[in-house]
């Protein structure tokens, strides 16, 4: 067991490219933290850094107290997980998962012991003697962590484990991992770019775009108070909808129509009346307005003319267009469509498309006016310029960090906020 310490690791490779830019991170012992964030932004970098596969070029990590940066990976006692677990297809599972300790040289008994061990915590007891080709993808996924588990490391990392598995059983898997963790209480910083996985696994969850850490905290911290733009845009699904805010006194003049802000909010809007801003809103701070009851007065209504309704049963979304005469120009923006992958942004303004989230009782119809309602205590502002969050008063990564997160004291989940 062991805490990681990463003190503004930098990752330059040979041809000047630099992967990872100064990035800061303790995950504490015993601590589940899930680094996540589009393709190529050095998630993988980092943890190869970590696991001693990839030299660091500045800054240092230390495992409990230790430096480490200059020891060879296997003197890190860490157990790194791949997405690709290529197991021996002419081993048994047993030999499969002893084979570390084996290379090791630790004795028969003592091997056997171990790997009946990590066979009942992963549920494969029964398949022990059975060849990789005569088990299921999620059986094989856990025969690769039992391979890890075997050497009972300080730390796991873990690099997309469940990438290469069905959704199905990825869901199924995605639960395990969270079990075994918490039965092993060993650390582990697990790499994704599922959003689903960074919300629902971790105990933390580390941000990143560019090489750059953007923010860290628990789930709830990050889906309630993100810090910019992409944070925002990037955690939560479907995402949160963006479109052009201009300050004007008391009120937030939005294409829905006028909001008032929370005081405390709107207090530290200062210097930015009459400037074009962004405003975001997730789908679930929309409402039927005839279902909203006592909560009315903490927003506004406003008419809208729903295109397409979907109803998944529990969850009903509703999408309608606003027109704005405003645009909104903003490179933090486009990068973000781009980065989290085109249509998946909503980006009123551009088409206007707002996706909300309804209580499944609702009664709008596909191609009426509706009234709708939106929460004014949710909606955030964003500076076009840097993508600052204006109305969040969460401090930076390393502030956040230096806090320790645990769970955030609101947690909550989403829906159940708004309802
Ligand atoms: N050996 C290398 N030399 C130069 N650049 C590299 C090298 N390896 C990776 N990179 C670059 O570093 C960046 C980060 O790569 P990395 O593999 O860490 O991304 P990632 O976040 O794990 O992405 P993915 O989700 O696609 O796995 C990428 O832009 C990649 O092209
Ligand atoms: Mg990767």
């Amino acid at each position: 067991m062991a805490q990681i310490t990463l003190d503004k690791l930098t990752k330059r490779y040979p041809d000047g490219f630099e992967a990872v830019k100064e990035m800061s991170l303790t995950v504490e012992d015993g601590e589940f933290v899930i680094l996540v964030g589009p393709s190529g932004c050095g998630k993988s970098t980092a943890l190869r850094m970590i696991a001693g596969l990839e030299d660091i070029t500045d800054g240092e990590l230390r495992i409990g107290d230790e430096v480490v940066n200059d020891k060879a990976p296997k003197d890190r006692d860490i157990a790194m997980v791949f997405q690709n677990y290529a197991l021996y297809p002419h081993m048994s599972v047993r030999d499969n998962m002893g084979f570390a300790l084996k290379l090791r040289g630790t004795d028969k008994a003592e091997i056997d012991k171990k790997v009946e061990e990590a066979a009942r915590i992963l549920d494969l007891e029964q398949h022990l003697d059975r060849r990789p080709a005569n088990l299921s993808g999620g059986q094989r996924q856990r025969v690769a962590m039992g391979r890890a588990i075997v050497r009972d490391p300080a730390a796991f990392l873990m690099d997309e484990p469940l990438s290469n598995l069905d959704a199905k059983l990825r869901v199924q898997m995605r639960t395990e991992v969270s079990r075994i963790q918490k039965n092993l209480g060993t650390t582990t910083i697990y790499v994704t770019h599922d959003q689903t996985e960074a919300m629902t696994l971790g105990d933390r969850v580390a941000v990143m775009r560019s090489g750059l850490l953007q923010q860290v905290g628990s789930p709830m911290e990050l889906y309630n108070h993100p810090l910019n733009l992409f944070v925002a845009g990037f955690i939560g699904s479907p995402a949160m909808n963006f479109m052009p805010a201009t300050v004007e006194g008391e009120t937030v003049k939005l294409p829905i129509g006028d909001v008032r802000l929370p005081d405390e909010v709107h207090g530290r809007l200062g210097g930015t009346e009459g400037k074009t801003l962004i405003a975001g809103v997730r789908p679930e701070n929309f409402e039927d307005a005839s279902l909203v009851g006592d909560a009315r007065d903490r927003g506004s209504t406003f008419p809208a003319h729903i295109e397409v309704l979907e109803s998944l049963g529990s969850e009903l979304y509703a999408h309608f267009t606003v027109a704005s005469e405003q645009q909104i120009e903003s490179q933090e923006l486009r990068e973000l469509a781009e980065d989290v992958g085109g249509g998946e942004v909503p980006m009123a303004g551009e088409e206007g498309r707002i996706v909300a989230r309804l209580d499944p009782a609702s009664e709008v119809r596909v191609g009426q006016e509706s009234e709708l309602w939106v929460d004014a205590t949710r909606v955030h502002l964003f500076d076009p310029e840097d993508g600052r969050n204006l109305t969040t008063d969460a401090k930076g990564p390393a502030a956040v960090d230096g806090g320790q997160g645990g769970r955030d004291p609101e947690a909550a989940p989403p829906p159940a906020e708004t309802r």
